[in-house]
């Protein structure tokens, strides 16, 4: 993919920097060289944290030139960027001019480079209020100021801003704008410079923070024996971790339960006595020509299939199956159902599969994800942390 600038666009507080996270982190995990470069930081390197607000005053000359520079500055490490095989840069700063975005606009045009443009627009004071308690309070720009009179310092700072704002239009050939967090969603990309991924990644973006529950089946009858893949039902050890489950759940309602399509996965989600949904995108990773032998029988039986496994779990794909990459792949559109999901859900699925999910929502290196420690019989709360998520686990049956 790329090369590729996305140009956050808006007034300080709207969540430029929130939402080119979340796109860093989707695009990471399917395999896209992403990464942000904030204006902000490299403004506090060359000028210190502590500005005033009449640094941000566009009459002011020093200010202005002092700006440009950070900009300019944080425009050289993109470039950098794009030169070490770079693929998308999320360029995140206000470029809340038409002339800002013009410059932007000509050096990615020098340098072969792409751009489009993300505007978070908000008018709604409550949001705005709430991102700047919740953000901007614990900026380096404010270490060690009381509250309320950083809350007025930014305040002001934003209107410094809106003085010169100039909202994406015409000038602007490919941008989205979200309005107030996710309420409203347009788009005009007549040249597809945009991936589409992205634009159907914002679209589904809802900004109601809610826990995303996750657990593997309890044990089957294959995990007694070591098998992979199959059918099985559920041992009598996971028979007892469903009835758990359902215990645990009861003072923790959720409002939708998603399972696999397989015997294990349907039982244990069973157990919680309310409906659930199979979805086949939920089932474990296929393990093709291997399916049903256990590891030692794959080593004995096809040892270079064994090896090879070994050597890149992430790209090896079983043969007549899959590898992890194939399931991260397979898993997007589940990404973007959670992410549009406005009430906690609870997923009853496989080792694989919430390994690569939580690839995603902690920001795992590629690499890393087929590796993650994901045992039986716990249950994980990933609740929105920033940008992303922290994971809570939750063992249940200490007996096995
Ligand atoms: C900042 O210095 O905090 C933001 C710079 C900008 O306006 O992009």
């Amino acid at each position: 993919m790329g090369p590729l600038v996305i140009g956050m666009v808006g007034l300080p507080a709207r969540g430029k920097t929130f939402v080119a996270s979340q796109m860093s982190r989707y695009l990471a995990w399917q395999g896209v060289r992403a990464q942000i470069f904030n204006v902000g930081n490299r403004r506090r390197a060359l000028f210190g944290a502590k500005v005033p607000h009449g640094f941000f005053d566009p009459s002011n000359p020093n200010g202005m030139a002092s700006r440009r520079e950070a900009a300019q500055a944080t425009m050289d490490e993109v470039l950098a960027f794009f030169a070490d095989g770079g693929e998308v840069a999320f360029y995140d700063a206000t470029n809340t001019t038409h002339s800002r975005r013009s410059w932007v606009r000509e050096v990615c045009s020098q340098n072969g480079i792409q751009v489009a443009f993300v505007e978070l627009s908000c008018d709604d004071n409550d949001i705005i209020e709430r991102n700047i308690r919740q953000t901007k309070l614990f900026s380096p720009d404010y270490t060690g100021v009381q509250a309320d009179e950083a809350v007025a310092d930014f305040r002001r700072r934003i209107d410094h801003y809106s003085t010169v704002y100039e909202p994406l239009g015409d000038g602007d050939p490919a941008w989205v704008r979200l309005v107030d967090a996710g309420r409203q969603f347009i788009l005009t990309d007549p040249e597809r410079v945009i991936p589409r991924r992205l634009t159907d990644y914002l679209a589904n973006l809802s900004a109601v923070p809610r826990t995303i529950w996750v657990t593997r089946h309890g044990q089957s009858e294959f995990n007694t024996s070591g098998q992979l893949g199959g059918d099985s039902p559920l041992s009598p050890a996971g028979q007892r971790y469903a009835h758990s489950l359902g215990e645990f759940f009861r003072p923790r309602p959720v409002s939708r339960v998603w399972s696999s399509t397989l015997r294990r996965a349907r039982q244990t989600a069973s157990a919680l006595g309310t409906t659930h949904s199979p979805r086949r995108a939920l089932d474990e990773i296929d393990a093709g020509v291997c399916d049903g032998l256990t590891y030692a029988e794959i080593a004995a039986r096809r040892p270079n299939e064994f090896a090879a496994r070994q050597a890149d779990k992430l790209g090896y794909r079983y043969p007549g199956g899959e590898s992890y990459a194939d399931v991260i792949e397979r898993l997007d559109p589940m990404v973007l159902d959670l992410e549009r999901t406005r009430g906690p859900v609870l997923l009853v699925a496989h080792q694989a599969i919430i390994r690569s999910l939580l690839g995603y929502f902690l920001d795992i290196p590629r690499e890393e994800i087929p590796h993650v420690d994901v045992p039986l019989h716990t249950v994980i709360a990933l609740h929105p942390h920033g940008p992303g998520y922290r994971e809570e686990r939750f063992p249940l049956d200490p007996r096995l």
